[in-house]
């Protein structure tokens, strides 16, 4: 089954969250299963000096306002699967992100960047730029390749089956109704029934309506968005397409996140855990805290935003350092969340660490050296840290929402009887209900240190690796092709 992923990130070559991360393993993980896998990308740098060698496949001419744009296949590195680069420099060699330049606006121009990555994948679809290699079905990812169903319409004689799979209902690619002149996109799809959102046009509405399914990267994800408090708008067009929606829990590859990573002070394992306080004592001298605290080291590595529940978190920290315990955080966002954490840290050196900035190297350190992970979201579609944490016997604090509600099992008296508990869990988005599981988690940490460690190699054991999740996005694949 030839399968071609579009998508604007991919690790280890371009990422800024969970997207890059699914991107780089998930395509590896289905040619694992002996599909043949492709991705598409825009020609980011990093893109472009990531992939080796790169030959040429077709000059697609003057499109989308960019004077030169060359398609090119390389390979990706490690899974050396082929990967198809849009080379425009003129759209995608810029300084900042692939969305946002330095100064952290969008770029004026995304509705064209993104509308050019999904066109190419249509126009892959059909055969027109390399009919070396044609795919079956087109697997777009988010609002950036949220176009490609709709390009795939416009050619009346393509029947080509399409996936599209939500990973942020939260961005929804909105862009003013007049740039359907730069698209060229017809005039019959823009009303409320088609692309019109709110008189603008919306590039994940786009893939939600064209479709031929609609995944999303949990299941209890997929319940949620079909609701106003979660649906962004969109939770009309979701409950539409019930039927065609499903929720396949993203996966972790462990090759990259396993405390016998060659990133973190000392390795260790679920059966000889003697490593993980090195770890945290190196973690706590990288960046001046006490090594002598009373309570547990808690960690972030996130986006800080209010997504991810940080405001509730800098509201909680009294509580927390009430109860002798520590905070490392590492990530960037909204500047007032950042000057938040960097006055905290400020006014408690030995108790309080903040690094903002992007750093993978480092996210791995804080992983092994933390207690507990803190991700208390306001809504999460998957959330791979919590993963990735438990991995490294960290124990996930997370709300119970999205998929952290599917993958963090909470410390009760119950589950702790039935060996299941692997985190702690709380309910309301509020500074009272964060505080009071931090003041819970430090309270077992204190007086159960046995108990701690048997729900550390809980968490540890648990396997969310892809290939359940591969499986089922092959199951849909086929069911697509009628196989
Ligand atoms: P989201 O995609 O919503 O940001 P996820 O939990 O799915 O959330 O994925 C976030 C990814 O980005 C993880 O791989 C996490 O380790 C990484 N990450 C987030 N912030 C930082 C940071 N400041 N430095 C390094 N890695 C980070
Ligand atoms: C999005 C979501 C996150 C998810 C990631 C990968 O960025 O916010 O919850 O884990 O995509 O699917």
């Amino acid at each position: 089954m030839r399968i071609l992923h579009v998508a604007s990130e991919i690790f280890p070559l371009v990422k800024t969250g969970g997207l890059a991360d699914v991107l780089g393993s998930l395509p590896p993980a289905l040619a694992r299963r002996g599909l043949d896998v492709r991705v598409l990308l825009p020609g980011f740098q990093g893109v472009l000096d990531g992939l080796g060698k790169l030959r040429a496949v077709e000059r697609v001419g003057p499109v989308f306002g960019a004077a030169s744009v060359n398609l090119r296949l390389g390979r990706l590195p490690d899974s050396e699967l082929p990967a198809y680069v849009i080379d425009a420099p003129f759209l995608f060699r810029r300084e900042g992100n692939p969305y946002t330049g330095a100064d952290g606006r969008d770029w004026n121009d995304n509705h064209r960047r993104f509308g050019l990555l999904a066109w190419t994948a249509a126009h892959l679809a059909s055969g027109e730029l390399d009919p070396a290699w044609i795919p079956e079905v087109v697997h777009a990812h988010d609002w950036h390749a949220g176009l490609t169903p709709v390009y795939i319409m416009q050619n009346p004689g393509l029947k080509m089956p399409s996936v599209f799979t939500i990973h942020n209902l939260a961005f929804r690619g909105i862009f003013p109704m007049d740039c359907h002149y730069d698209l060229d996109l017809p005039m019959r799809r823009l009303n409320p029934r088609g692309l019109e959102f709110h008189g603008n046009i919306s590039f994940m509405k786009a893939g939600l309506v064209y479709s031929s399914r609609i995944t999303t990267v949990s299941p209890n994800y997929a319940r949620e968005i079909c609701t106003p408090e979660f649906g962004f708008g969109l939770d009309g067009v979701m409950r539409d397409r019930a039927g065609d929606l499903s929720g396949i829990l993203n996966g972790v590859d462990y090759a990259v996140w396993n405390p016998g990573d060659a990133k973190i002070a000392k390795s260790y394992s679920v059966d000889d855990l003697a490593g993980k306080p090195v770890c945290k004592r190196a973690l706590q001298l990288e960046f001046g805290l006490s090594t002598e605290a009373r309570g547990p080291l808690f960690a972030v590595v996130s986006r800080l935003t209010s997504q991810k529940g940080m405001d509730l978190l800098l509201a909680a920290l009294p509580e927390l350092l009430q109860e002798g315990a520590q905070l490392a955080v590492l990530g960037t966002g909204d500047g007032d969340l950042e000057a938040g954490f960097r006055y905290a840290a400020s006014v408690n050196p030995d108790n309080v660490a903040v690094c903002i900035g992007y750093d993978e190297s480092m996210s791995h350190r804080f992983m092994a050296g933390a207690d507990i992970l803190l991700v208390p979201s306001r809504f999460e579609p998957c959330g791979l840290t919590q993963l990735y944490a438990l991995r490294y016997g960290t124990l996930p604090l997370v709300r119970r929402v999205g998929g952290l509600a599917d993958t963090v099992v909470d410390v009760n008296g119950e589950n702790l009887a039935n060996g299941t508990a692997t985190g702690f869990v709380f309910g309301e988005a509020s500074r009272q209900a964060l505080g009071a599981r931090i003041r819970e988690a430090c309270a077992f940490h204190r007086n159960d240190a046995h108990g701690w460690t048997k729900v550390q190699q809980r968490a540890m054991r648990q396997d969310f690796s892809w290939d359940d999740s591969a499986a089922n996005y092959e199951r849909l694949y086929r069911g697509l092709l009628g196989r």
